[in-house]
């Protein structure tokens, strides 16, 4: 299958004829999906990074992009940070990207499968997620990476949590060095739930201390 990515348009484009014209066209060259990142790209004065800020979102344009092709697979992106924000999208178009949020929050996509695709398994806990990152990386390791490319997308796995910034301090100096080992990850770890997986002791995060704690991942999810 062949996914086409967009914008709504560039720069003093008028999105209304712009879309359309990119979709038919994309559409006539045997594309099965589009991905709309639902605000103009100013090619002209702004960064990619402003790009992803500055412009308004307009989901309503993307809505109105599906109604004319309701049989083209229509996709949302931009500035949905939470699952409820996706059920809304997911209310006028067929799916949702989520860009920042699921590399700043990752613990959001725990509840993903329960929500949208009838699983009734419970969701992943993160210390067995970095449990079996630890695995992961000792692997990766073997075969001469470094720690710390590794580490340094996990940061966010405890976005909310009490213990949030002591991961990310411990990740972040732990790995820095080029010889830098999993035990840093568990270190981390165990800063978070209370012991570390490499005793074999990790409680997971259901079991750890805060209700505070426990209440946000499970609003999350
Ligand atoms: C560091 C970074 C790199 C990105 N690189 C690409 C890219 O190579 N191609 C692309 O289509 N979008 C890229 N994006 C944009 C995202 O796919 C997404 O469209 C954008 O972040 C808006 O969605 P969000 O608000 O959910 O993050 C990038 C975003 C970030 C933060």
């Amino acid at each position: 299958p062949v996914a086409v990515k967009c914008r709504l348009g560039v720069d003093e484009q008028d999105a209304e004829p712009a879309l359309d014209a990119l979709a038919d066209a994309v559409v006539a060259a045997g594309a099965d999906a589009i991905w709309v990142h639902a605000r103009k790209a100013w090619l002209a004065g702004l960064s990619p990074k402003e790009n992803r800020e500055v412009p308004p979102l307009d989901y309503d344009r993307v809505a109105r992009l599906k109604r004319r092709l309701p049989r083209v697979f229509i996709g949302i992106n931009g500035g949905i940070g939470t699952l409820d924000e996706a059920a809304r999208r997911l209310e006028d178009v067929d799916g949702v990207m989520l860009g920042r949020a699921a590399y700043h929050t990752p613990a959001i996509l725990a509840g993903l499968d329960r929500r949208f695709h009838g699983s009734t398994e419970p969701p992943p806990d993160p210390a067995a997620v970095v449990e079996e990152m630890i695995a992961y990386a000792r692997v990766m390791l073997a075969r001469g990476a470094r720690l710390h490319h590794i580490t340094r997308h996990m940061l966010g796995l405890f976005h909310g949590h009490a213990g949030a910034r002591r991961w990310r301090r411990i990740l972040s100096t732990g790995a820095a060095p080029t010889d830098a080992g999993v035990e840093v990850l568990a270190a981390a770890l165990a800063a978070v739930v209370g012991a570390s997986p490499l005793d074999g002791g990790a409680r997971g995060f259901d079991a750890a201390d805060s209700g505070r704690d426990r209440g946000l991942l499970v609003a999350a999810s």
